[in-house]
């Protein structure tokens, strides 16, 4: 039986995932995490989710804290806290405000919860990631983030409503930057278990109206109403389910990549991994000579802008001595 600590529970994706993920049959417990001053209101949302789980019939016991040390025993740990994107904001200019509180919150960890798996949620995801796989000091493998599992769903979503077909039919996936430079793998998108290519009624398929919809999504769902919630409240505990029944699905999640995309490595990316109880394992994969290119360019304004806000986070840790 299972603790997931949800850090950044008072956000509306935390607190949404504590709802979806109490479902899952092993999980014994959702502990929800806050910051200092917080401690009312996570008083409040967990009474909220208590009354829920009764009506529900669901025995998950739920509790709250703001201290650190109550992060041991969590055998999963969601770091969803950091300030949600703007409307007009792309995820990377989240990025240096957003990796301060990751970071924090990654040293906490590390401290406290060594033997954790921990998902990062907070954007830009793939950035979030590599800080906190940093910041935490916890191998490559037990340190990762919703990446474009949430862009996949989107896809299919698209295909499936396109083709009037039961989204279970469809099978596709995106992989790079949860962001403007993600690429969709054509070349991994079935129907019915058949290769697109090799399905004449659904040759026209619009790909890059599919993909425009796809990447402005977030942005359009933030504008309209404020944040997006269900789809990666959902998209969350559909992985942590996947983590907890040990099922071995191999979904996009965002990994520390070396060698298994061609030669590309040393960077936290959307890829392919089988997700296990022990964690994610990114699986090499070949790629077409255009996925490639556009996986390559992904990767580079990833492994950029990680790179700034690792100066940056030093600089002032030099500065804060
Ligand atoms: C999304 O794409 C905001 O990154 C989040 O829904």
């Amino acid at each position: 039986m299972v603790k997931v600590t949800i850090i950044g529970a008072t956000g509306q994706v935390g607190s949404y995932a504590a709802h979806a993920i109490s479902q899952i049959p092993h999980v014994k417990e959702v502990s929800l995490f806050g910051r200092d001053g917080n401690q009312l209101y996570l008083e409040g949302l967990s009474r909220d989710l208590r009354d829920s789980f009764a009506a529900r019939g669901t025995n998950t016991r739920i509790s709250w804290s703001c201290d650190e040390k109550d992060l041991r025993g969590s055998e999963i740990i969601i770091l969803a806290s950091g300030a949600p994107r703007k409307p007009d904001q792309n995820r990377l200019d989240l990025a240096v405000d957003n990796a301060r509180i990751v970071a924090g919150y990654a040293e906490k960890i590390g401290r406290n919860a060594s033997e954790t798996l921990l998902f990062v949620v907070s954007n830009p995801v793939d950035v979030m990631t590599g800080v906190a796989l940093r910041y935490s000091n916890l191998p490559p493998h037990r340190v990762f983030g919703l990446g474009t599992h949430l862009d996949s769903m989107r896809l299919k979503s698209c295909i499936a409503e396109f083709f009037n077909v039961h989204v279970s039919e469809v099978h596709t996936r995106i992989i790079g930057e949860h962001g403007d430079s993600m690429v969709p793998l054509w070349s991994a998108t079935t129907i019915g278990g058949i290769q697109i290519n090799n399905l004449p009624a659904f040759s026209h398929i619009p790909k890059d109206e599919m993909m425009e919809r796809v990447k402005t999504s977030g942005s359009l769902i933030i504008r309209n109403k404020g944040s997006t919630v269900y789809g990666p409240g959902d998209a969350i505990a559909t992985i942590i389910r996947t983590i907890v029944e040990d099922e071995h699905r191999i979904l996009t999640v965002s990994a520390f990549i070396q060698k298994e995309v061609h030669d590309i490595g040393s960077v936290c990316i959307g890829v392919p991994a089988r997700i296990t109880r022990g964690g994610a394992f990114p699986v090499p994969i070949k790629l077409s000579d255009d996925e490639l290119e556009a996986f390559r360019l992904s990767t580079e304004q990833i492994r950029e802008i990680t790179h700034l806000v690792f100066e940056q986070l030093e600089s002032e840790e030099i500065l804060s001595v």
